[in-house]
């Protein structure tokens, strides 16, 4: 794919923002304690940053932590999960907001969910930017969500393809390649 494929914005920087503001407000309506974000890596972390600070402006002062999560395996009901970084704090007695970037099969989710639990979170909930409920495969749903998402594949604001677009400041699909310069 050349750089200069072109993105067609599906949600805008002003559209994402005021989400964000949104879900902060309903998280600290829900007076959680002691709370604890957990940012699934890599595609929650623009996400989770935004959030993170929207809490703060509302008055909650999270802690903030990471789980370094990949999935592997070709069939889609054969994939496996393993964990390339985990969560250092303890979370027992906790309020876990797990953030995530899209939820899809569910499956990344719901074991990461699963492990703060058996370690004693005292809840663990989920706010996912995204939602594609038609691509679900475990049993799980989000507590916050940003949006519901077009059964596509999207990129940016801090989510890939192939390594690419994480930087983008909005949430778009790639509609094509530009055509190649001619050669001269
Ligand atoms: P699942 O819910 O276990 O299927 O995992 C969803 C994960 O797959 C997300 O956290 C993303 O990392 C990735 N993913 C799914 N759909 C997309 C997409 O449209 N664009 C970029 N990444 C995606
Ligand atoms: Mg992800």
């Amino acid at each position: 794919m050349s750089d200069d494929a072109e993105i067609r914005t599906l949600i805008d920087e002003e559209a994402i923002a005021a989400r964000v503001g949104e879900i902060a407000r309903e998280i600290a309506g829900s007076s959680p304690q002691r709370l604890l974000v957990v940012a699934v890596l890599k595609g929650s972390f623009m996400f989770a940053a935004d959030l993170v600070r929207a809490m703060h402006r509302v008055g909650l002062r999270p802690e903030m932590e990471f789980i370094h999560l990949s999935s592997y395996g070709s069939g889609t009901e054969s994939r496996e999960i393993r964990v390339l970084r985990d969560v250092e704090s303890d979370v027992a007695g906790r309020d876990v907001i797990l953030v995530d970037d899209i939820l899809e099969s569910g499956r990344t989710l719901a074991f990461a969910r699963d492990r703060l639990t058996e370690r004693g979170a005292g809840s663990v909930r989920i706010a996912a930017l995204l939602d594609k409920p038609m691509r679900r495969k475990s049993a799980i749903s989000a507590d916050y969500v940003g949006f519901d998402c077009p059964d596509k594949f999207v990129v940016g604001y801090g989510m890939d393809m192939g390594h690419k677009w994480r930087q983008l400041p909005y949430i778009g699909y790639v509609v094509q390649d530009a055509p190649e310069p001619a050669n001269v």
